[in-house]
């Protein structure tokens, strides 16, 4: 191989090393905005993006439970006769109004909750968060106490909520179950996780 040939090859060479390692930035290039394109998808799920969750086929006196930003979100249908404990036991929940507790202001009422039918909150115990057992029967049927008119029991301390998620006095859980942001889409449609700030979110 002459000098002039062994140029030319070399050269050959070159280029196409250059071409090649163009390619790969032209390939890093595309995938960049691709990936772009997901992370921001991504980073909203994992911050909690909403969740929609159907209602109709709750039956009354029973809980759905949905997760919302990797927490269960219990939704309770109650019955009247629930929601007429809820004015009894103002007297021995710590925080009847809800005013140290975690809540939008549209659930800072008896309650807790846009319409008092279904209760939405978050099923974690306000203490150290383990997640309470629902005793939702009054009466000592389910080993509690027999003027119990029906909540939840914490496991890990003993905290007991009411069916507001009220803690009652003198347990370990410092504040009542948090109620999530949440609305109505329509009768039988709950979005958790989002405001509404027209009337018919409420
Ligand atoms: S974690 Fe619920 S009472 Fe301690």
């Amino acid at each position: 191989m002459s000098n002039q040939e062994k140029d030319c090859d070399t050269g050959r060479r070159n280029l196409m090393l250059a071409t090649s390692a163009a390619g790969g930035v032209a390939v890093v290039a595309a995938a960049t905005p691709f990936v772009a394109s997901l992370a921001p998808s991504e980073r909203a799920k994992a911050a909690g993006a909403p969740v929609d969750a159907d209602i109709s086929k709750i039956e009354p006196g029973t809980k759905k439970v949905v997760k919302w930003r990797g927490k269960p979100v219990w939704i309770l249908r109650r019955t009247k006769e629930m929601l007429d404990s809820l004015k009894k036991l103002e007297d021995r929940v710590s925080d009847p109004n809800s005013e140290k507790s975690l809540q939008p202001d549209y659930a800072k009422n008896l309650a807790r909750s846009r319409k008092e039918e279904f209760l939405v909150v978050i099923g974690i115990c306000t203490h150290l968060g383990c997640s309470p057992s629902e005793k939702l029967k009054s009466g000592n049927a389910e080993g509690m106490a027999v003027d119990w008119e029906g909540g939840f029991l914490c496991p890990c301390h003993g905290s007991m909520f009411d069916l507001a998620g009220r803690v009652f006095k003198g347990q370990p859980a410092p504040t009542n179950l948090e109620v999530p942001p949440y609305k109505y889409l329509n009768d039988t449609t709950i979005r958790i996780g989002e405001d509404s700030t027209d009337s018919k979110g409420a």
